[in-house]
């Protein structure tokens, strides 16, 4: 006997109420949806008012350009939407809604009241809606603009509603949303009140440019203090723009609050982004410390899907891991220029006297790293570094005063225009030798040095296993050598820089090394990297060593050439930075003294 058919098709509020849940997470969704669609209408001027932290009511009010009566009646109909029309529309989203549900799920578990009206309408509409069921479409007076409604969110949906947290920790989440938003708006005018209670009035910024109208609402949404010195970024190639501003270490914490991260206006979460920003400030801030920021990325739609979650709020760009190194490049040197972070001494005065450094005679050659970025997509374009020239070193002497001292054959110490660096050889060795193996291995063309006598070597069985299996990776790296039957092996050849002396017993001390981290490492390493941290560690200059001033010189200006110059692969700093503030405090000096400025950047 055929049995009855099990699979049916829900009824539309059913599967309206369930999709809902994605859009609609907790009221501060809510929020941000309604706020989204108001900047989307292009208003000037938001009012949000919220009631018991928006589990009684949400209202947004704009004043957009309001929808017409057929649109109003249409607006709450899943997948009705103004954005998009067809499938190409969806590589060139430029709205902040584009995918037509927002409104619909917020009504289908909820009781939503809309008013609205267009400039050129002689009357408004009002449409109320409940649990996705239309009640009431009659026209209304109202002002041009559109005032959304929202009651007892999720009155359908108990069990979502049991789930909210207490009622200030929805409040801070709606407060996160109005904020963030504003902060990609700072010409609209936006305002926030929570139970009669003012918590925001931010007027519309009347500054001509972005980054001034951004740093004006940084001040109210972060404080003055923190906005005093902010570290500004504006940096562009022909795939990615970006600008913003960077914290002061000093204002880092210990929770990602004040870490805002937008994608051609939209507000993102993305932990890679994070981790290239924070990387910046590995020099300078402890572990667990965040530093807070607010970066706009624009790229070519076309080059970043945002459709990748129904919340919007995570992208993916076609080249991610050039957008990953873009950022972190910017960032370092955004805070190498502010004299935040330790830059190749003289980097700050180079960015802005290409002119003089060119006919300079100095020995310095100029950094290769800090003037360049990974260009994305191999073109590079304006690279904008508004640099005072009130605030570049005195004199404005583009040559760094080339002095170099090695404390106790272990340290080299050297002046920046606002303080002293002091970089531990050894640390610093093993980082160049790191990034320098890693290439070798990538490409298999690691330079080798050929020995004037051969050395040879008697291996265990065990390693000598070892051996045959990291051939390739060895010959990479450009050791040159073959066993022979009776485990002795035959040194032609080492790699290229490491220290003198090292050469003889490199081979067995680099198994050995590669055993140990093998043995201590927690997480498993890749054999390359294995082999680089092990050459790394082996081959570098010791700490003891005497260095000539050509040595010190080559040693700096290759460190600074390397993607991490601040960590050894270990993760041991390989130099740190003392700056003049921290002597004068030190010294018990009051800054004054010295005519600090107040701004970093300005
Ligand atoms: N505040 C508003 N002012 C003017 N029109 C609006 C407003 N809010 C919504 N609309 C209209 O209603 C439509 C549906 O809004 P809804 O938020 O549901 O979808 P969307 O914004 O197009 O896409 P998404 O679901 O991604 O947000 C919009 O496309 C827009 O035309
Ligand atoms: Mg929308």
């Amino acid at each position: 006997m055929e049995q009855a058919a099990q699979i049916r098709r829900m009824p539309i509020e059913l599967a309206n109420k369930i999709a809902a849940g994605e859009v609609v997470q907790r009221p501060a969704s809510a929020v941000k949806e309604l706020l989204e669609n108001a900047i989307d209408a292009g208003a000037t001027d938001i009012s949000v008012l919220i009631k018991a932290s928006g589990s009684n009511l949400i209202q947004v009010r704009d004043n957009g350009t309001g929808m017409s009566s057929q649109d109003a009646a249409q607006c709450f109909e899943r997948h009705a939407t103004s954005k998009i029309a067809q499938a190409e529309d969806l590589e060139n989203i430029r709205t902040l809604g584009f995918r037509g549900e927002a409104l619909a799920s917020i009504a289908a578990i909820a009781q939503v009241s809309l008013k609205t009206k267009r400039q050129e309408g002689t009357e408004g509409t009002h449409v109320r809606i409940e649990g996705g069921e239309v009640i009431e479409t009659s026209p209304c007076a109202t002002a041009v603009g559109t005032t959304i409604n929202v009651r007892n969110l999720f009155f359908n949906v108990p069990a979502r509603r049991s789930f909210l947290k207490a009622p200030t920790t929805e409040f801070r989440h709606i407060s996160e949303v109005f904020v963030t938003c504003a902060l990609a708006n700072p010409w609209t005018a936006f305002r926030l009140e929570h139970e009669k209670q003012e918590v925001y009035r931010l007027a519309g910024s009347r500054a001509e440019n972005f980054l001034d109208a951004l740093r004006e609402r940084l001040r109210v949404v972060l404080g003055s203090k923190v906005a005093r010195h902010l570290v500004r970024v504006d940096e562009g190639t022909s795939y990615i723009s970006a600008s913003g501003f960077l914290a002061h270490p000093e204002h880092a914490r210990k929770s990602r609050k004040n870490q805002y991260l937008f994608v051609n206006g939209r507000p993102i979460k993305s932990p890679s982004l994070n981790h290239a920003i924070r990387s910046a400030y590995d020099a300078i801030l402890p572990e667990g410390q965040k530093p807070a920021y607010a970066l706009f990325l624009n790229v070519d739609p076309r080059n970043v899907d945002v459709n990748v979650h129904p919340s919007k709020i995570e992208v993916r760009f076609d080249d991610d891991r050039g957008v990953y190194n873009f950022i972190q490049a910017i960032c370092r040197r955004a805070l190498g220029v502010a004299e935040l972070i330790p830059q190749h001494p003289g980097a700050v005065s180079s960015l802005s006297f290409q002119q003089e450094r060119s006919d300079s005679s100095s020995s310095w050659s100029p950094p290769a790293r800090a003037d360049e970025l990974p260009a994305l997509h191999g073109h590079q374009t304006s690279i904008v570094y508004e640099v005072e020239p009130s605030r570049l070193p005195s004199g404005a002497d583009p040559k760094p005063s080339g002095f170099l001292w090695q404390l106790q054959d272990s340290y080299i110490l050297t002046q920046l225009s606002n303080g002293i660096l002091v970089v531990d050889q050894y640390a610093a060795h093993q980082r160049i030798l790191f990034e320098n193996a890693l290439e070798d291995l990538r490409s298999g063309a690691g330079l080798s040095q050929q020995l004037l006598f051969h050395h040879l070597i008697c291996l265990t069985q065990q390693d000598c296993q070892l051996l045959r299996e990291l051939d390739p990776l060895a010959k990479a790296l450009g050791f040159d050598y073959s066993i022979s039957e009776n485990r002795t092996v035959t040194v032609r050849g080492v790699p290229s820089h490491i220290r003198v002396g090292a050469e003889k017993e490199l081979l067995q001390s680099i198994l050995d090394g590669y055993k140990e981290s093998s043995e201590t490492e927690l997480a498993p390493l890749p054999a390359e990297e294995k082999m680089a941290r092990s050459l790394a560690t082996r081959g570098a200059i010791q700490p003891g060593v005497k260095l000539s001033d050509e040595e010190m010189r080559t040693l700096i200006d290759r460190l600074f050439e390397c993607n991490e110059p601040y960590r050894t692969p270990g993760g041991k700093p390989t130099l740190i930075r003392v700056t003049l503030e921290e002597l004068n405090r030190r010294f018990d000096q009051r800054m004054v003294d010295h005519g600090e400025p107040d701004e970093i950047i300005p």
